[in-house]
C-alpha cells in the first residue's frame, strides 16, 4: 500500500480498505461537544468552538452536531469498520474532551476495543481560564488496542502527559493539532508500520507519521480541509 489521503465519508471509505492492515488508528474525530444540551451542540463548530470575539480563521466541518445517543452509535460504526482494518495488537488513540470521554471510552470498548487508558494533552496555561472555575486548558487521548499488546513491541515507552502549547503558525484546522504534539503521539506506532487516520482534517497526523518515519493512509470528507492536507504532505 501507498501512502494514501483519500477524500470522502469515512464510513463509506473504510470497508473499501484490506483487512488486517494497519499497525495504528490515530485519530481525532469530531466530537460532537461544545454544549450541555442537543440544541447547543446543533451549533456550528465555528460557532461552538471559537472565544467570544475571535475572528474565524478556519473553515467549518460536518459530523459535529449529534446528540449523545447518534455521536455514540456513529462512533461505534466507524470504530468498527476500523477494528477490521487494523492487524491484532495495534494501538487506537483517539481525542476528546473532557464531555465526550465517558462516552470515547465506551465506543471504544462498544467497537471491540481493549481500553488502556487516557493521556492528557496539556495545552498549557491561559487557555479558557474560567474566573472561580478551573481551567478546560486539556483534551484527552483515549487508548487502547486491539486485543492483547505484547510489552515488547517496537515502540518506546511514552508519557502520560504532553504539555504542547498551539502555536498560530502551525494550525491549518479550527481544531487542529500541533505538529509536535502527534510527533510524539505517532511513536505508540511499531516503528516504521503503518497509520490510519479516518478524521485527517488538516493533515496533521500524517505529517506526523511521515517525519517520524511511518507510512500513512488519510481520509478527509470536507474538500477544503482535504485540499490544505494534501499541500502539507509529500506527494506520494
Ligand atoms: C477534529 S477535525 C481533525 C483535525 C486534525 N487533527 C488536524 O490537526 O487538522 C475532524 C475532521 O473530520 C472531518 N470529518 C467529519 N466527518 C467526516 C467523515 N464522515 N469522514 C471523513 N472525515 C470527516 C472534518 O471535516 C474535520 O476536518
Amino acid at each position: 500500500m501507498k501512502n494514501e489521503l483519500i477524500h470522502g465519508d469515512a464510513l463509506s471509505v473504510l470497508p473499501t480498505l484490506p483487512a488486517n492492515s494497519f499497525d495504528a488508528l490515530i485519530t481525532d474525530p469530531p466530537y460532537a461537544s461544545g454544549g450541555v444540551h442537543a440544541f447547543a451542540r446543533q451549533r456550528s463548530p465555528n460557532e461552538k468552538y471559537m472565544q467570544s470575539g475571535a475572528q474565524q480563521l478556519h473553515a467549518d466541518f460536518p459530523s459535529d452536531e449529534r446528540d449523545q445517543r447518534s455521536h455514540l452509535a456513529w462512533m461505534q460504526l466507524w470504530l468498527a469498520q476500523c477494528n477490521r482494518v487494523l492487524r491484532d495488537g495495534a494501538p487506537v488513540l483517539l481525542f476528546t474532551d473532557w464531555r465526550q470521554l465517558p462516552l470515547t471510552t465506551d465506543a471504544l470498548q462498544c467497537a471491540g476495543f481493549t481500553w488502556r487508558g487516557v493521556a492528557v494533552w496539556d495545552k498549557t496555561g491561559g487557555v479558557r481560564p474560567q474566573r472561580g472555575r478551573f481551567s478546560n486548558q486539556a483534551e484527552y487521548v483515549v487508548w487502547g488496542s486491539k486485543g492483547g499488546m505484547p510489552l515488547g513491541r517496537a515502540a518506546p515507552t511514552l508519557p502520560g502527559v504532553f504539555r504542547e502549547s498551539v502555536r498560530k503558525a502551525d494550525k491549518h484546522h479550527m481544531t487542529g493539532k500541533p505538529t509536535d504534539l502527534m510527533r510524539q503521539l505517532v511513536r505508540i506506532c511499531e516503528q516504521g508500520g503503518r497509520i490510519l487516520d479516518p478524521f485527517a482534517g488538516s493533515g496533521t497526523t500524517l505529517v506526523a507519521a511521515d517525519l517520524e518515519g511511518y507510512s500513512w493512509t488519510g481520509i478527509e470528507m470536507t474538500g477544503h480541509y482535504f485540499d490544505v492536507a494534501r499541500a502539507r504532505l509529500p506527494s506520494p
